[in-house]
């Protein structure tokens, strides 16, 4: 990318506001402001994200983030050239927040604004991070999503597979919560893990004996249940080695499951094109075993592998604001007519995956 821009991102389609200043000069982008405000404590008491509580919260928040961000970045709105915000997919009360706030934000500024689709932003975080070339294959793997894209242009994304029930992280959270862990489990379960032996419980690896890179991890997740069930009626209760023990193999299982599909979902990029290398995002990535079993395959066929931080792994407005500049110099923009979509898969062209997360639509 060559032109020049200061872009704000804003972002409030699951349950962190965020708002972010990203500098882009001669191609090499800068992230000179991310401020995220997250809203755990608010849903705390009710299991998981209620859309009316965030909606209300992001409409709270937004305007401060803004102003924290523009601060830390030390500039005001008129040194911004754009303003990118997430107009889906995700909680539509919450997309209403930022969109509603970003067009107000644009208009009474006269600043020109873009809509940009929250996965996209997730799928071009290697570009802010390690300028990875196009096309390269991407994993998504978070609470909310988990899916294969093979991205080969800012606006040109290949969904080769997905979680057809539950996403990993959820799958985690609820794992979690199974075994008297704290929320988010994904954190928990891996530091239980760490003194487990994965091998005890014979977990199953869903849809491996099924073709192609969908994936599917509900079962996984009632197997752990009902071997929890089990320990629980023969020894009157869940001994700490074995809830580790648990813990170990439920991660092995998934490990086990994400790296085979991930080899298959190389093997069907490379049918179609050479990739530069693989890609990981999500907060799924911040799992040391997980991220490892990822490293190993795309090594396996001599591929770079690039997990960004986490900080830009999990929800922010930066990866917003990059998107949207590379939309933008591509010449996309929108108006006032900008609309909040609930739904709106990346890959308009491939079937849309089933099921719905805790977060949301899985797009
Ligand atoms: O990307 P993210 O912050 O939010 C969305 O889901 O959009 O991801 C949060 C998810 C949670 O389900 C959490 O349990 C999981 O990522 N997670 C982890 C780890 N850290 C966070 N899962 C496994 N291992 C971890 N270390
Ligand atoms: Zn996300």
């Amino acid at each position: 990318m060559t032109t020049d821009l200061t872009i704000l991102g804003l972002e409030s389609s699951c349950d962190d506001t965020a708002a972010a200043v990203v500098q882009i000069k001669n191609g090499r982008p800068d992230i000179l402001a991310s401020v995220v405000e997250g809203q755990t404590a608010l849903h705390a008491d009710f299991g998981g994200v209620v859309p009316e509580i965030a909606a209300r919260a992001h409409a709270e928040k937004l305007d401060g983030c803004t102003a924290a961000a523009l601060q830390k970045a030390g500039l005001t709105l008129p040194n911004i050239d754009l303003v990118a915000v997430t107009s889906g997919p995700g909680l539509i009360g919450g997309v209403m927040s930022g969109v509603m706030f970003a067009k107000g934000l644009a208009a009474g500024s006269g600043i020109p604004l873009i809509g940009v689709n929250h996965l996209a932003g997730h799928a071009l975080t290697p570009r802010l991070t390690d300028q990875m070339a196009y096309p390269y294959l991407m994993l998504l793997v978070s609470g909310g999503h988990c899916q294969f894209l093979l991205v080969t242009a800012q606006d040109q994304f290949q969904r080769l597979g997905g979680t057809i029930d539950d996403a990993p992280g959820e799958a985690f959270d609820k794992s979690a919560k199974l075994l008297g862990l704290a929320q988010p489990g994904g954190p928990a379960v891996e530091a239980e893990a760490r003194t487990g032996d994965p091998k005890r419980f014979k977990l199953p690896r869903p849809l491996l004996d099924r073709d192609g890179c969908d994936m599917s991890f509900s079962g996984l997740k009632t197997a752990l249940l009902r071997a929890r069930d089990a320990e629980i009626a023969s020894h009157g209760g869940l001994f700490r080695q074995t809830r580790s023990d648990l813990c170990a193999g439920f991660q092995r299982a998934v490990c086990d499951v994400l790296s085979e599909k991930l080899r298959r979902a190389v093997k069907q990029s490379l049918t179609q094109q050479k990739i530069t290398g693989i890609a990981v995002a999500g907060g799924v990535a911040a799992n040391r075993d997980i991220r490892s079993a990822l490293e190993a395959v795309a090594s396996e066929f001599d591929l770079p592998f690039v997990a960004p931080p986490l900080s830009l792994c999990t929800d922010n407005a930066a990866m917003i604001a990059y998107a949207g500049a590379e939309q933008f110099v591509a010449g996309r923009r929108d108006g006032p007519e900008l609309i909040a979509r609930p739904r709106w898969p990346l890959d308009q062209t491939s079937a849309p995956i089933l099921g719905s997360g805790k977060k949301g639509a899985k797009a």
